[in-house]
């Protein structure tokens, strides 16, 4: 006799799947959820299962949407040579060098330059007033970043920004009438990484860029292939790191007490930031394809299946943390769900969190005495939550 189930057997979701609370209450009656979209997932572990198991692709879900919005041509092709993109061998062809490029010793290595970039950021703030920081400092940081990763220069990271703005935005709405926008951004974005890696190569050092250049010309990669990891990276960090970081200052400022103890204490930043990551994440869903009959615990997906892994759901769920929905900053470290796992998780999120601590540090230096001026304010889709206004005073 199998115990394995089918998914009609799930209970169903209505609703945005958002709200802790309805995501709680759908948790208490099975780990999984049928919705009209696919299989949702609710508990941490079976999160993970998802996340790691080797059946489960990603890239489909990315071809999808650029199907669905009709991008072709050009932009499309860069599109698809990204390793969000892909899968199979020609996944592990894009993946090696670009894992190799984020390994822990080579994150280490940059840790100055973000502290720089986050410093000079925060000593252009001007304090007679309120200050915008969404704009002025979190969209800052990750884009002068990124202009560092590739040898840009800062003068071009509020056209980074913009790219970042309108190269993703119509991927995670569907908005087709801003079609033509997201393919020009797309290859204004290989654009400025072509010409500025070209003047890389002729004058090559230790930095992340020439260890791009090195691998594309052991052959690793084509040229076409390096513009489109570095078009890849600008996708995938940017708008991402900028909408965490602003999730972290608005939750230390709303509760003044957690910056208090901040202030107090600067060992404190890794803690408040892992516990920010966890109760208020950029993704509200991490998604995989079942492209055949899959079997995840005890439950068969059929063929043809999206599976919505809840980072919302499972980063409460009571069985691995203790009155989930309390903040506390002496919890035990768990990897969190929301920078996925497996063969495809975040490249990037110690470098995310190397931002987010240096942005915390070098305002702290500065301007202790910063303060929300209005009300901080998000707004929310199933994938994503985003800051809309973080507006603060900084003496
Ligand atoms: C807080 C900021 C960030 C968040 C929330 C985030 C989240 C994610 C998530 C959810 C994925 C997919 C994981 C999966 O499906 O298992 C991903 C993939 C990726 N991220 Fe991040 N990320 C962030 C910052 C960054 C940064 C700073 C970089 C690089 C500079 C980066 C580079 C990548 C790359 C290259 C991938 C694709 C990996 C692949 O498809 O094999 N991310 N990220």
């Amino acid at each position: 006799v199998s115990s394995i189930s089918t998914i009609d057997s799930l209970p169903s979701a209505e609703g945005d799947l958002i709200e802790a609370t309805e995501l709680r209450t759908l948790r208490a009656s099975n780990w999984a959820a049928r919705s009209a979209r696919g299989v949702e997932i609710l508990d941490y572990d079976h999160g993970f299962q998802v996340l790691e198991h080797p059946g489960l692709e990603k890239g489909p879900s990315f071809q999808r949407r650029l199907d669905q919005l009709g991008m072709t041509g050009e932009a499309r092709r860069f599109f698809d040579m990204g390793v969000p993109n892909t899968e199979g061998e020609y996944r592990k062809k894009l993946r090696g060098p670009l894992g190799a490029l984020f390994r822990p010793t080579q994150v280490a290595k940059l840790r100055d330059g973000v502290r720089s970039v986050a410093r000079a950021a925060v000593d252009e703030l001007d304090a007679s007033g309120p200050v915008d920081l969404l704009e002025k400092l979190c969209w800052t940081i990750p884009s002068r970043t990124y202009c560092d990763l590739v040898s840009i220069p800062h003068s071009k990271a509020d056209e980074v920004a913009s790219i970042a703005k309108v190269a993703v935005g119509p991927l995670l709405t569907g908005d087709t009438a801003q079609l033509q926008s997201a393919s020009d951004a797309v290859l204004e974005a290989v654009d400025l990484v072509r010409e500025h890696l070209a003047a890389k190569r002729a004058n090559p050092g230790d930095d992340f860029t020439s260890v791009m250049i090195r691998q594309q010309e052991k052959g690793l990669l084509t040229e076409d292939e390096l513009f489109a990891e570095a078009f890849s990276i600008l996708m995938a960090s940017v708008d991402n790191t900028t909408h965490q970081m602003a999730s972290v200052f608005g939750v230390l400022l709303t509760d003044r007490s957690l910056w208090q103890a901040f202030l107090n204490d600067r060992e404190l930043r890794a803690p408040l930031i892992e516990e920010v990551i966890r109760l208020y994440p950029r993704f509200g869903t991490v998604f995989r394809y079942a492209r055949n009959e899959t079997v995840v615990d005890d439950l068969t997906v059929p063929a043809d299946t999206w599976v919505f892994v809840s980072t919302r759901a499972g980063q409460r769920d009571p069985a691995v943390y203790e009155q989930p929905d309390e903040f506390r900053i002496d919890r035990p470290v768990k990897r969190p769900p929301m920078f996925g796992a497996g063969p495809y998780n975040c490249l990037g999120q110690n470098l995310a969190r190397m931002e987010i601590e240096e942005a915390m540090l070098a305002v702290a230096d500065r301007y202790p005495e910063i303060a929300l001026a209005e009300v901080w304010t998000r707004s929310h889709t199933n994938a994503v939550t985003e800051t809309s206004n973080l507006v603060v005073t900084l003496a």
